[in-house]
């Protein structure tokens, strides 16, 4: 997520906002950049990679100024990049403005400041458009509030934006649409930011500010102003917070933090991708119906959890579009020799974008002759630059080794990937994905409903937690969360855990039963119900202790179980969207009993760029 930090008052602007943008560091971002407002002129220093680069740019250069914004970057629209870094300027350099979010209507916009404006565009982002309107509109209004108000009035999306202006300067104007801003309270300076820590240093007081309000700052008040721009009264809001917590947004850790944000990401990375009509535009990916019947196969190839994501991708591909899907960790994958040819699709599936092991089995499939379509979290990352289409997955950045956030937006990218296929091939009936689409779109208000009860699995893993074995099992694609619970489980409590299709226990693996082997059983697949209630029994008899994860309704299954999880009802395909949430959390508890590093594990890293 991006990080912006503003400053006007008695102190240098360029100072006080490089301090911010490093205590927002931990965000994640690719690039960093600086405006400053001096003798009512505008200067602007912005550079990739990290905010020690800016620093080198701007050198022994004071910059001395009262009034400046600053900015972190988190690519979403167009690579890191110097000239994609913000600030953004317009022709004049007479405005400049930063923006956490994205502005939907972006390329319209662009093109109407170009056709009709004459206007030039340095970069491929979104934001740039924001500072040409705001431009455009100074030139006839008197402050550059009305300015601000003007271009937002234009402007779709969701976006925290600030901006300054040459002829306006000792003033920040920022707004605020479903990203967060926040206004701090100093003594002769005021800030404005993406969230707290960026001013603890300087402020304890701040303002907290709602969806679609302006702020117009000044370095003797903050004035607060709602839709109809009438001027709002505000509580003071007092931080009691240390930096360390409000890093976390009050989260104990990251990786609670991020489990947490699992149903904005959801609904981010999939509605995002709907038009108007509910149809799925594929960010420009064109994949055709000759396309697509040409391939004689699929490859889905990654690592850890992102292969765990690639078993989901498999099942609703090959059963959707009916083509083919083989899964391979990519650590294997470049070794076997594979059949790849120009009519294998390749499929890569990374949060980091930069594991070595699945970005040498993409090369080793180009070599191949393969079309190769990545599914990436990071904007701009190595997968990305090397495939031939991307699709990015819209979490955020994700700081906990362990990966939440980021396989539920894997899934959700699978789902959309298979559906799209399947309307193309004529393989599913319009009927089927318009129903599959709604039932889709209903995942993120479930969750967030879920995720307000979670006590129970806490309670659960205050009693389980010194277990030092655990099995995961399930069918279908219970069997496939049943490894991603295994991972989660094993790799932040580093408990024993391990998972295996139910239907392969009596094949070796029962007999470790033993009387009080704790058995996760993920029984949310009707149409494989039967058959998972038999396995429960088989290991019921030798005396496990069975934690079931079952969808709401299925009261039966208690009598099969020592305790049950149920997550809310969907269908069988999406359950993994909900079930994973009650493993993540499970292990994420039973790791805090223990006592574990729960966002840094021994041994891991979160980007695993060696083989
Ligand atoms: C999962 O919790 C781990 N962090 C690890 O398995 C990870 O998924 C794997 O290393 C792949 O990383 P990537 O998605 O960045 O390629």
């Amino acid at each position: 997520m991006c990080g912006i930090v503003g400053y006007v008052g008695k102190d240098n602007a360029k100072d006080v906002i490089i301090d911010g943008l490093k205590k927002l560091e931990y965000r994640g971002y690719d690039s960093a950049g600086i405006a400053v407002v001096i003798d009512k002129k505008i200067q602007i220093k912005k550079h990739v990679g990290g905010i020690e680069n800016l620093e080198n740019l701007i050198g022994d250069d004071p910059l001395y100024s009262h009034t400046g914004i600053g900015h972190t970057r988190w690519a979403t629209h167009g690579a890191p990049s110097d000239v994609n870094a913000h600030p953004h300027i317009n022709g004049d350099s007479s405005v400049a403005v930063v923006h956490n979010g994205i502005i939907e209507n972006y390329a319209e916009l662009k093109e109407e400041l170009i056709n009709e404006h004459g206007v030039v565009f340095r970069s491929e982002t979104d934001t740039e458009v924001i500072a040409h309107l705001v431009g455009l509109f100074m030139k006839d209004c008197d402050s550059l509030e009305d300015a601000v108000y003007m271009a937002t009035q234009k402007m779709r999306g969701a976006y925290a934006i600030v901006a300054v202006a040459a002829k306006d300067p000792d003033k920040l104007v920022a707004v605020r649409k479903d990203a967060p801003l926040i206004a701090g309270l100093g003594k002769g300076s005021n800030f404005i930011a993406s969230d707290i820590p960026a001013l603890l240093k300087y402020v304890k007081e701040i303002y907290l500010i709602e969806n679609g309000e302006m702020v117009v700052v000044t370095p003797d008040s903050i004035k607060i102003f709602d839709e109809n721009r009438q001027e709002v009264k505000r509580e003071v809001f007092h931080v009691t917070w240390d930096v360390d917590a409000a890093e976390k947004e009050g989260y104990e850790h990251f990786m609670l933090k991020e489990i947490f944000e699992q149903p904005k990401g959801i609904s981010e990375t999939l509605n995002r991708r709907l038009d108007e009509n509910g149809r799925i535009k594929l960010d420009g990916i064109s994949l055709t119906k000759d396309d697509l019947d040409n391939f004689s196969k699929i490859y889905i190839v990654a690592c850890g959890t992102a292969y765990h994501a690639g078993l989901v991708g498999k099942a609703v591909i090959e059963k959707f579009a009916k083509i083919p899907v083989e899964v391979d960790v990519a650590s294997e994958f470049r070794y076997r020799d594979p059949l790849v040819d120009e009519k294998t699709l390749f499929i890569a599936i990374s949060q980091s974008g930069e594991t070595l092991d699945t970005l040498a089995a993409l090369r080793e499939a180009k070599r191949k002759g393969a079309r190769v379509l990545s599914v990436v979290n990071v904007v701009g990352s190595s997968v990305a630059r090397e495939s031939d289409d991307v699709f990015y997955t819209w979490a955020g950045p994700e700081i906990a080794v362990a990966s939440t956030k980021a396989y539920t937006t894997q899934l959700t990218c699978m789902y959309i990937i298979a559906l799209y296929m399947g309307l193309a091939r004529g393989t599913i009936t319009q009927e089927f994905y318009d129903q599959f689409i709604k039932d889709l779109q209903e995942i993120p208000g479930k969750l967030e409903e879920y995720l307000k009860k979670t006590g129970e699995i806490e309670a659960l893993a205050k009693i389980l937690y010194n277990k030092e074995q655990v099995f995961f099992i399930g069918r279908g694609l219970d069997s496939s969360i049943s490894y991603e619970g295994s991972l989660k489980l094993k790799e932040i409590s580093y408990i024993n855990s391990f998972a295996i299709a139910a239907g392969e226990l009596k094949h070796g693996t029962i007999a470790l039963m033993e009387p009080g082997t704790l058995v996760l059983a993920l029984a949310t697949q009707d149409a494989l119900y039967e058959k998972m209630i038999s396995n429960i029994q088989e290991i019921k008899a030798r005396g496990a202790h069975v934690l079931s994860v079952a969808k709401e309704g299925n009261q039966a299954i208690e009598m099969q179980s020592n305790e049950v999880i149920y997550i809310p009802y969907c269908r069988d395909e999406i359950a993994p969207l909900l079930s994973v949430v009650p493993l993540q959390l499970f292990s994420y508890y039973v790791a805090k009993e223990r006592g574990c590093n729960i966002d840094k594990p021994k041994n891991l890293a979160k980007s695993v760029t060696v083989e």
